[in-house]
């Protein structure tokens, strides 16, 4: 596949929009040219002439504007461009791509065209979760469209969740990655990575000593073979990969839910160190030290998130999950194997003395349906890249 060199930009009408101003900047500083489309709802949180500017082009905006026709028709559009981007592919805009429409100069472009598109969702997290959303996603997904992000974070509706456009820089990354397509071009992989956290109060946490460098390593060498990676962390010490779909979570039960809205995906790969059991008790206010003695926590069972996707109706074709065991390494991955039924076991001794746990290496053994594979002690990247590898095998 060529570069992308001429990319159609199409801004919709979201709060988002203001990101465009930075993508076009960024797009253009790595050598894309940039040819803008607003909506008419975009004109309401962007101005044409700071988009054109920035853009260095003229900014379409009319289906049918005379002067505009005469030189550049939305067929035109299509073909002078190698991409189309709609960034923020606000619900609306989502929901009229996959009806079909054609009633302005977005949609019609978007139905005239024969170019790959990308879209960058953005939208209060309950237009995003809506049932109407998530069936519009699935069509155009269905129809080929590359979906990038939305991110989980705070919102500018105040709101916090899944929702929030992917950043510029992101976008570029995806765009880029384009260019080089790897064995898993095409393919949707979701990883979950880090520790969680589970309150005992609004104050306290239990947590565990997982830094999530491994299952970003993995995030990372997936993104590189050209698979489109989900990746939902809980709180980790390591920084998350570029160019991923970024989830943050703190909770098994938040990871479990992230991981669900992920589905369909063609493989998951469960690295996170989800903690068996949360407190039961919902103490609202922060526990105090008094006369009532030492408090007595109740805890109830986490659900298991492996377990979970691996016997799901949209089960991905190849379910990968880790096993960090203290001893009888090999049997009791072996045996997890089946109990959780995932395809294989990533499986580790994370005893003290060997240093893994929050360390750079990782000495693990991969246990499949046909037996048991030692892998030498190796820094945590070239696991992930191995790793990787085998995927891209088992999933051509
Ligand atoms: O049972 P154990 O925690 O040892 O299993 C480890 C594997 O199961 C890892 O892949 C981990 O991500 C996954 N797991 C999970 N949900 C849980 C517990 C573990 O997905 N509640």
């Amino acid at each position: 596949m060529q570069a992308t060199k001429r990319v159609t930009l199409i801004i919709g009408g979201g709060i988002a929009a203001y990101k465009c101003l930075d993508l076009i900047r960024q797009l253009r500083a790595a050598g894309v040219s940039v040819t803008p489309v607003l909506t008419r709802a975009a004109t309401q949180f962007v101005t044409p002439m700071s988009v054109a500017a920035l853009a260095g082009s003229q900014v379409y905006q009319d289906l049918f504007d005379l002067k505009d026709e005469a030189e550049m028709g939305h067929i035109q559009l299509s073909r002078a461009s190698d991409l189309i981007v709609v960034a923020p592919a606000t619900a609306d805009l989502m929901a009229r791509m996959a009806g079909g429409h054609a009633d302005d100069l977005a949609s019609t472009l978007l139905l005239a065209t024969d170019k790959p598109v990308m879209i960058a969702p953005a939208m209060n997290l309950r237009m995003w979760e809506h049932p109407a959303t998530q069936r519009n996603l699935a069509q155009l997904r269905a129809d080929g469209v590359q979906v990038i992000g939305p991110n989980s974070g705070d919102m500018a509706c105040g709101e916090y969740g899944p929702g929030r456009m992917s950043e510029p820089a992101e976008i570029v990354a995806a765009i880029a990655a384009r260019a080089t397509p790897g064995p898993l071009a095409g393919k949707r992989l979701l990883v979950t990575s880090g520790p969680t956290h589970e309150p005992i109060d609004p104050v306290r946490y239990i947590a565990n000593r997982s830094s999530g460098a491994q299952g970003t390593a993995i995030a990372r060498a997936l993104c590189a073979l050209g698979a489109e990676v989900i990746f939902v962390t809980g709180p980790a010490t390591v920084p998350p990969p570029d160019g991923v779909n970024l989830h943050r979570v703190e909770t098994a039960r938040e990871m479990l839910a992230a991981c669900l809205s992920a589905l369909p995906v063609d493989g998951a790969v469960m690295a996170a160190a989800v903690a068996d059991w949360r407190v039961a008790t919902d103490f609202a206010q922060k526990i105090k030290k008094g006369p009532q003695g030492i408090p007595e926590l109740q805890f109830s069972e986490n659900p298991d998130i492996l377990a979970t996707v691996s016997a799901h109706a949209q089960r991905p074709r190849l379910v990968v999950g880790f096993a960090a065991e203290t001893e009888n390494v090999i049997a009791h991955a072996a045996a997890k194997r089946a109990r959780k039924g995932c395809d294989w076991i990533v499986a580790n001794d994370v005893s003290p003395a060997t240093g893994i746990m929050g360390g750079s290496e990782n000495a693990v053994h991969l246990i499949t349906a046909t037996g048991a594979e030692d892998w030498p002690r190796l820094p945590k990247s070239e696991v992930a890249t191995r790793l990787a590898a085998r995927i891209a095998e088992a999933l051509a």
